[in-house]
Order: C-alpha cells, then structure tokens, then sequence
C-alpha cells in the first residue's frame, strides 16, 4: 500500500500536499470551515492554488453575527462557493420543545445532545462519500490535539483526516494572515481567540488558555464531538 502520509509529508508546502491527495481521491476531498483563525489560512491557500476541495461549514443557527459578517467578507473576497450546512428542523424543533432554547447550560449531557444535533449530524451528511477531510485543528489548542499526525486515518468515519495546520504555531498563523491580508473575525479584536456558537463562546482575559472561552461553565473536556469518535 502506498505511504499516503509520507507522501504528503514530503511536499513543500500545504497547497502541494492537497494537491496529492485531490489526485490520489478525486472529487472526494472536503475542507470544514468555522471560519476560525485557522480554517481562514485553509480557505486561503485552497482558493489561492484553485484545489479541487469542497469548502463547507455547519451553521448550528446560534453562530455569532460577526462569522456571518465574515462568511460575507470571505465570499466577496475570494468569490468562491461554500456549503452551508443546518440541522434537522424537526430534531432542533423536538430539543427545544422538550429542554427550551439553553439546555446546553444546565449539564454536559445535555449540551453534548445540543452540539450533536446541531453540529455532529450536519457533519456526518456533509462527509458522506467524503475519502479526505481537511481540518484546521492545531497541536497547541487542546490536551488531545497534541498528539494527532497531520494525515491519520479515521477508523471511526472511514475516511482520511488531514490536519496540514497541525504543527503551526498561533504566531505562525497569525503572521500568514497578516502577510496574505486575510479577511478575520472582528471578534478576534474583542479578545474572542476559539469562536464557536455564540451562546457557548466568550472572551478570554489575557494569560487565559486559547479555548477557555469555549463552553467556558464547564470543567470537563471542551470537545464537541466533530474530532472525538
Ligand atoms: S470544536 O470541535 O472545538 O468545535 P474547533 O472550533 O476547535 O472545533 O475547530 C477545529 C476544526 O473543526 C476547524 O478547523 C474546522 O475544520 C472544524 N469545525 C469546527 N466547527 C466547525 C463548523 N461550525 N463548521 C465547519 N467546520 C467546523
Ligand atoms: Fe449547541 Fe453550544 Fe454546541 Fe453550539 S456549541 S451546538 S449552541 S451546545
């Protein structure tokens, strides 16, 4: 069997190593977009290089005003397409009418519930016949991040994961969308570093860690469920 992630790995750069896996799995890589930070450096580089990547986010219906501000920007920046992906109306309708708007408050079982539905479900439809699924995860943004390679395979979804941001730095970063002029988040000038939904997402005081502002009541691991199988 070919070394996939050797192969990847000897490229020079993000765009040659996407490039190798748009032709090894044509047609069947997809890039998942927050519009955080790093999915802006990913948008970037596959846009920039015209690489045959579906782009799609999931709008869970609580986002903050200011990514939808920023869905706008990037479009007319880039002019090109992204899916958008919503939950199942009827099973966002059941959790309301049975727990009211904020249940992810009162238990991590129950915000787990929320984030599944309106996050882990539209994934998994936006994924279907997906065999290459780009992330923007970092190394340095949780515990168990640290240890993820930039191409694994996902046992669990059947489909190769790549993580090309894995290894770079918040200051890495940082300096490629000063450099290509990247449109941002101006949240991001508010002290908001991890941007997710807007009711589970705060600032963070400086010498906070990056995703305390996440789910910030809970102690427990801050994951959704999107990279934890
Ligand atoms: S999360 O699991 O805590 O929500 P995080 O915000 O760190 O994830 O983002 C990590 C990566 O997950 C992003 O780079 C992106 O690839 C994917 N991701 C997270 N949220 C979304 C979303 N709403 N839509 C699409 N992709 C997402
Ligand atoms: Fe629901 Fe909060 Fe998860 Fe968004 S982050 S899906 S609002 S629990």
């Amino acid at each position: 069997m070919k070394d996939l992630a050797g192969l990847v790995a000897q490229q020079k750069d993000i765009a040659a190593g996407i490039r190798v896996l748009t032709e090894e799995f044509p047609g069947a890589v997809a890039f998942s977009t927050s519009f955080g930070q790093e999915d802006q450096v990913l948008a970037d580089i596959i846009w920039r290089n015209q690489l045959p990547v579906r782009v799609f986010t999931l709008d869970t219906g609580r986002l903050f005003q200011e990514t939808y501000d920023l869905m706008d920007l990037t479009l007319a920046r880039y002019k090109q397409h992204f899916e958008v992906y919503f939950p199942e109306t009827s099973a966002v309708e059941a959790l309301v009418k049975e727990k009211g708007a904020n249940s992810f408050y009162e238990s991590v079982d129950n915000r787990k519930e929320c984030c599944y539905i309106r996050k882990v479900v539209p994934l998994n439809r936006a994924l279907h016949g997906t065999k290459v699924w780009i992330t923007g995860l970092r190394a340095e943004q949780s515990e168990n991040r640290q240890d993820m390679p930039a191409l694994e395979w996902d046992e669990s979804r059947q489909l190769w994961k790549y993580n090309p941001l894995i290894q770079w730095t918040y200051e890495d970063m940082i300096a490629y969308l000063k450099e290509n002029n990247v449109p941002y988040n101006k949240l991001h000038d508010k002290g908001f570093i991890s941007i997710g939904c807007a009711p589970c997402t705060r600032a963070i005081e400086p010498g906070e860690h990056p995703r305390a502002g996440r789910w910030w009541w809970e102690t427990s691991k801050k994951e959704c469920g999107l990279h934890s199988s």
